[in-house]
């Protein structure tokens, strides 16, 4: 099964991710990792195991005139010659199109550090946090789940509920959540990829 893995960043998922292809615990093989940033050190890591490699950016695209999109036909068009079974946004910052979505529909999955119906979009673990500084929770979660047009709302595949505990400070907190990313973002694709996706 081919996958595609779409990053903006540091990239530990797509690690958790080549890490899992190369145990033999993933059925499935990386074919290509696209970034939304040239910066981004997920794409050395892939590099790193003899993964390819592309970079699209929204400000490269509009300095030749294109628009957003623009972008995303570009975007969907170098996914699909990949001709990927799977499709996984492993910290891929841009929101993308309903015509993307459709493209891709069922392949499409996305991770996000909080669980199904409760913190949508931007910076939820920060806002996880403050809340609970507020003493208005005490858990948040990590999802993996199907991507429709709204954001963070399709339906779930897995999740899991993390504690936030007293005396945490954010970065314990988020060094606690991205532990189980990189338990769960290996174990829902491993589910996908053998049910007959
Ligand atoms: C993760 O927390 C993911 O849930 C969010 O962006 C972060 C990406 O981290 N969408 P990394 O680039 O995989 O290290």
């Amino acid at each position: 099964k081919r996958i595609v893995v779409l990053i903006s960043g540091n990239g530990s998922n797509l690690q958790a991710l080549i890490d899992g292809v190369e145990a033999g615990n993933i059925p499935g093989k990386i074919v290509r990792v696209i970034s939304s940033s040239e910066k981004a050190y997920g794409l050395e890591r892939a590099r790193n195991h003899g993964i390819a490699t592309d970079v699209l950016t929204l400000a490269g695209v509009k300095r030749q005139g294109l628009s957003r999109d623009d972008y995303n036909l570009k975007l969907a068009d170098l996914v699909r010659a990949n001709e990927p079974d799977l499709v996984v946004l492993a910290g891929f910052m841009l929101i993308l199109s309903p015509e993307f979505v459709d493209a891709f529909s069922r392949k499409l999955i996305n991770l996000h550090p909080a669980l199904p119906g409760d913190i949508e979009g931007a910076h939820a673990i920060d806002r996880a946090y403050e809340e609970f500084l507020a003493g208005k929770r005490d858990h948040t979660g990590v999802m993996v789940h199907h991507v429709v047009a709204q954001v963070d709302r399709g339906e779930p595949i897995l999740s899991e509920k993390v504690m936030i505990q007293k005396g945490d400070t954010l970065e314990d907190l988020e060094n606690r959540i991205h532990a189980v990313e990189h338990l769960l973002l290996p174990k829902a694709v491993t589910k996908l990829l053998e049910s007959n996706l």
